[in-house]
């Protein structure tokens, strides 16, 4: 997989936000001299310093999850008739996503929304960054772009610290993980700094009320939700002076959607 050069030029160091260019199998800031890995056409954009405990966590969970996560998705699914994919048709549904929008999807995991999003507008009409910090989990996700084509790219980054320019993004979307990210409200800040103008930002995550019944209770989950408290209201993350600011309550209370604009700056 290559990298298109259109999203290639989006890249910023994670520390400091500089420029990148391509030397080799690196990206690498021309100021400083960093140099961060291409593997497998991905970019791996994390600074040494900005993980913290459950970004490492996590990461490892995911990882050791990624073969599976997919079976696990359909289980779901069919377990309750149909409800997630509903759910994420209706994500896809409120992103209304047009040909010609750039779009972020921070913790794209393996891709699973693409199918949905591919029904609402022609993927190939449209640009879009997909970022994770599990390799797992991207490179489960690449095997599915190869069918989608497109202008498209991967990313492992941690999106507490997007390394991504200023303005770049029509859409951004955040499914999943969030709750236990270490800094989530600095990750919606960020989503906030990539978006243009009259942007739309789209977070979802489940409930605590999934993370006490499930997640703290499934042999594959629950070592990694023994000691995490409870994630805060979303709501808290929405930056003041955000416009259309939505929050609702899915699936039985199961999840949540907010979505909102960023503020005019
Ligand atoms: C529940 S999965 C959701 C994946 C996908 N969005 C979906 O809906 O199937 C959560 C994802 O968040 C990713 N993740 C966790 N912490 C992250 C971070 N700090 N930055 C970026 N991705 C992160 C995990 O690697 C995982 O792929």
């Amino acid at each position: 997989m290559t990298c298109p050069p259109e999203l290639l030029s989006l890249l910023r160091d994670p520390v400091g936000r500089e420029p990148l260019t391509v030397d080799g199998t690196d990206l690498v800031n021309q100021t400083s001299g960093r140099r961060y890995p291409i593997t497998d056409g991905i970019p791996a954009l994390i600074s040494p310093t900005e993980l913290g405990p459950q970004n490492r966590k996590f990461r490892r969970m995911y990882d050791r999850l990624a073969p599976i996560y997919d079976l696990g998705l359909t289980l779901g699914n069919l377990f309750c008739r149909g409800k997630l994919a509903a759910l994420r048709r209706q994500i896809a549904t409120m992103l209304a996503l047009k040909p010609g929008d750039r779009l972020l999807y921070t913790s794209v995991g393996t891709g699973a929304d693409l199918l949905y999003l591919a029904e609402q507008v022609d993927l190939r009409s449209i640009e879009w960054i997909g970022l994770d910090l599990s390799r797992g989990m991207l490179r489960r996700c690449q095997a599915r772009l190869r069918s989608l084509g497109g202008t498209a790219m991967l990313v492992q980054a941690n999106a507490e610290c997007l390394p991504l320019a200023d303005r770049s993004f029509d859409v951004v979307l955040q499914v999943g993980g969030i709750n236990f990210f270490d800094h989530p409200a600095a990750a919606t800040e960020e989503m906030v700094r990539v978006s243009k103008d009259g942007a739309r930002i789209l977070i979802a995550d489940e409930t605590n009320k999934v993370v006490r019944q499930s997640y703290r209770k499934n042999p594959l989950t629950r070592a990694y939700f023994q000691d995490t408290p409870d994630a805060a209201d979303p709501r808290r993350w929405v930056p003041p002076g955000a416009r259309e600011v939505q929050y609702e309550e899915v699936f039985d209370g199961r999840g949540y959607l907010l979505s909102f604009r960023p503020p005019v700056s």
